[in-house]
């Protein structure tokens, strides 16, 4: 038995002490982060692998937002694969497989195809992708007979703008504004489909200028992986539909299954970003690190739904195991994580300033209204549910979802959670949630004299408090309106 002779210190322990800042506003400031080495991030924040936090919807947001989402592995690997599609479709800048259908289908078979493709429009195509035509919403929805053949509806190839398969975009968007088009299919030059160019699309790329894309513009998105053997199909399924990044996360990372996997996929697909986690230690970074961890998502009992410190007694206060991991984490050239515990900007920035490159965050995005399920109603307020990925209930459903059958009263009480239920308050749309985190981060920059993460890593000095710097530190002594 060892005690370690200095004290674990978590984000309320600490304040940052104010340095000289030649820093003439916030907006000098400069976000960027690696989450991996060859993916930086506008703004240093993802959101959890949770089932109340991250699915497509979120990680679409986020990337757009210029963080990244990672999408939680509690589904069917199937399921996993296609919220990945969906977060790949949600912008690019040429959609390179568009939907396409037959001419001889129906009216009817038009409107089925958008609505579950989820697209205005469809590419009307002969049995060797030819273009034929083009059929849209308006075309359908105004159609009278749904038995109607879509030859008679849909605007055909002779009166369509085309373009050829390398239209630069700058030309995309002056054809599709000259013309006030909604779509620009692109064909090669035996008149085959070669892609589509939306006005949407450009729409969506002029309005998030930061958003976290791959080289063909489509947003990147994590999935986070479990580390049993058909979590390698998982991975693979995933990696088909365009995943940017692996995450392997189980609760205690530091240790031989994590480790296997890492390695087990690195040796697979050498070329695709692991991040692995949590540790709480910086031997645990080491080890990851030599498995081939690209980066390392550090905490451990930290989280907002997390009981693991009272059921088992394990944890590392967080800003001590930040900084500790960190301090490996640099010497090994391996961005750290901070996982858990963040509950207001001034808490993402120590984490930051403990040499943290990005932060996960899951509480403070759950009550958002991106975050999967509907908010709820008490007391005439809006709520929303977030749950630890340990709790009772997350646990069942794992259950259910492996043996795909009912579950008996007594696996019930099988189970010991390591995570709670709870509810946290509506708090509408996560961009704004973002704009005031990462405004309170870009101030804390600016108080420590850096213009970038990688010098507030330099400048940072923390000092230990009391209880009475923490009283002093919210408002106080006051009524608050
Ligand atoms: P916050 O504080 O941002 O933390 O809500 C999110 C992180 O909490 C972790 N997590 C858990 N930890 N039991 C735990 O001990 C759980 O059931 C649980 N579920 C999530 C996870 O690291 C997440 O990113």
């Amino acid at each position: 038995m060892k005690i370690r002779p200095t004290v674990g210190l978590s984000f309320d322990d600490v304040l940052l002490v104010p340095k000289f800042s030649a820093i003439r506003s916030r907006s000098a400031v400069n976000t960027s982060a690696d989450l991996v080495k060859g993916i930086r991030l506008h703004i240093p924040i993802l959101s959890a692998n949770m089932d109340t936090i991250t699915e497509a919807r979120m990680a679409i947001t986020m990337a757009q937002q210029g963080g990244i989402g990672i999408l939680h592995r509690f589904m069917s690997i199937a399921d996993q694969a296609e919220q990945v599609e969906r977060v790949k479709r949600a912008e690019s800048m040429v959609v390179e497989k568009p939907i396409t259908i037959r001419l001889q289908s129906t009216v009817a078979e038009a409107r089925q195809k958008m609505a579950e493709s989820d697209v205005g429009g469809l590419l009307v195509v002969d049995g060797e992708n030819h273009l034929l035509g083009l059929i849209t919403n308006r075309d359908v929805l105004l159609a009278q007979d749904a038995d109607e053949p879509i030859l008679t509806v849909m605007t055909p190839k002779e009166r369509l703008i085309t373009a050829g398969p390398d239209e630069p975009l700058d030309s995309a968007r002056h054809t599709l504004y000259k013309h006030r088009l909604e779509k620009l299919p692109l064909v090669d030059g035996e008149g085959r489909v070669a892609g589509l160019i939306t006005a949407q699309d450009i729409i969506k790329i002029q309005q998030h200028p930061n958003a976290t894309k791959d080289s063909r513009g489509r947003l990147r998105v994590g999935v986070a992986l479990g580390v049993r053997s058909d979590d390698i199909q998982r991975a693979e399924a995933c990696l088909n539909a365009g995943a940017d990044v692996f995450l392997v996360d189980i609760a205690h990372g530091h240790s031989n299954h994590t480790i296997r996997m890492v390695e087990r996929l690195k040796k697979r697909w050498p070329q695709v970003p692991v991040i692995a986690g949590n540790v709480a230690a910086p031997d645990g970074v080491r080890d990851l690190a030599a498995a081939g961890a690209d980066a390392v998502k550090v905490g451990v009992g930290a989280g907002s739904i997390c009981i693991t410190r009272v059921v088992t007694g394990f944890g590392v206060p967080q800003l001590t195991a930040v900084a500790e991991c960190a301090e490996v984490g640099h010497q090994l050239g391996v961005p750290i994580i901070a996982d858990g515990g963040a509950r207001t900007s001034g808490d993402l920035t120590k984490a930051l300033a403990a040499g943290a490159s990005t932060v996960m965050l899951g509480s403070l995005l759950a009550g958002t209204e991106e975050a999967p399920g509907a908010p709820v109603v008490r007391d005439g307020r809006q709520y929303k549910v977030v749950r630890g990925m340990a709790s009772l209930t997350a646990n069942v459903e794992r259950r259910r979802l492996d043996a795909d059958a009912v579950i008996r009263e007594e696996d019930w009480n099988e189970i010991v959670p390591e995570g709670v239920e709870a509810f946290v308050p509506y708090r509408g749309e996560v961009a704004d949630v973002l704009h005031q985190l990462v405004g309170g981060i870009r101030s804390g920059m600016s108080y420590a004299g850096a213009e970038t993460i990688e010098q507030l890593w330099k400048n940072a000095e923390f000092i230990q408090i009391t209880a009475g710097g923490l009283r002093e530190s919210g408002s106080h002594d006051v009524n608050r309106l």
